[in-house]
């Protein structure tokens, strides 16, 4: 259980980000799929990152910092259409610069919403992971929204569409926000990570 969760600074550009001397852990994945929600939920507080049933409401490279020894980031959400076309590419660039350069990034943890098939914005994105080498695990989220087996299926699709192209599937978790599923999966993931 993390004891202390404190916000540290929101960044425009992965190099105003707090100096990369401890291990992070980022979550990402399209607008409104859950990303802040999660990060309320796994730190126990309810409003350290700021929350909206309105899509694109993360707009900045947000650090937290756990426990005084890890630092976790809410990003902005991809694929949101109903940004100007400008700022949809200025996200996607602060997005994927920071994925790519931040150098103490141990894991991206890339959410995808439980209830939906595979969606080509979120394949591809995880191609580009693949590409780049940046180690990456999977969050369904939203799970109180569906049947556990409507979730079996869904997962089941996933897992066949991505070893289409992937010989390993990678770490697999699920989670509610609202019902606390997932937190101590994903804090004991990052707990054994941080131990390397
Ligand atoms: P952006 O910042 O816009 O990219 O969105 P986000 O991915 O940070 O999503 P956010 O956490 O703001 O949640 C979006 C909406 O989904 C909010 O209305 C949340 O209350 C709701 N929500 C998030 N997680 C869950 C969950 O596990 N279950 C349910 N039922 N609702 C959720
Ligand atoms: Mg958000």
């Amino acid at each position: 259980m993390i004891k202390k969760a404190e916000f540290v600074t929101s960044s425009q550009k992965y190099t105003d980000c707090p100096p990369p001397f401890k291990p992070e852990y980022a979550f990402i994945g399209r607008s409104n799929v859950g990303k802040s929600s999660l990060i309320n939920m796994i730190s126990n507080k309810k409003a350290l990152a700021k929350t909206s049933s309105t899509p694109g409401k993360t707009q900045l490279i947000n650090t937290f910092e756990m426990d005084d020894t890890w630092y976790l980031t809410d990003l902005p959400g991809y694929g949101f259409a109903k940004v100007p076309k400008g700022v949809r590419g200025g996200f996607n660039k602060m997005i994927y610069d920071y994925i790519e350069f931040r150098k103490n990034l141990v894991n991206v943890f890339l959410l995808i919403d439980s209830r939906h098939k595979p969606q080509e914005i979120d394949l591809q994105f995880i191609q580009w992971l693949g590409k780049k080498g940046v180690p990456f695990s999977i969050v369904f989220t939203k799970l109180d929204k569906i049947s556990s087996t409507e979730y079996q299926k869904n997962l089941n699709n996933y897992k066949t569409e991505l070893l289409k192209t992937w010989e390993e599937l990678p770490v697999i978790f699920s989670s509610s926000a609202s019902s606390q599923i997932g937190k101590l999966e994903i804090l004991g993931y990052i707990d054994s990570l941080n131990e390397h």
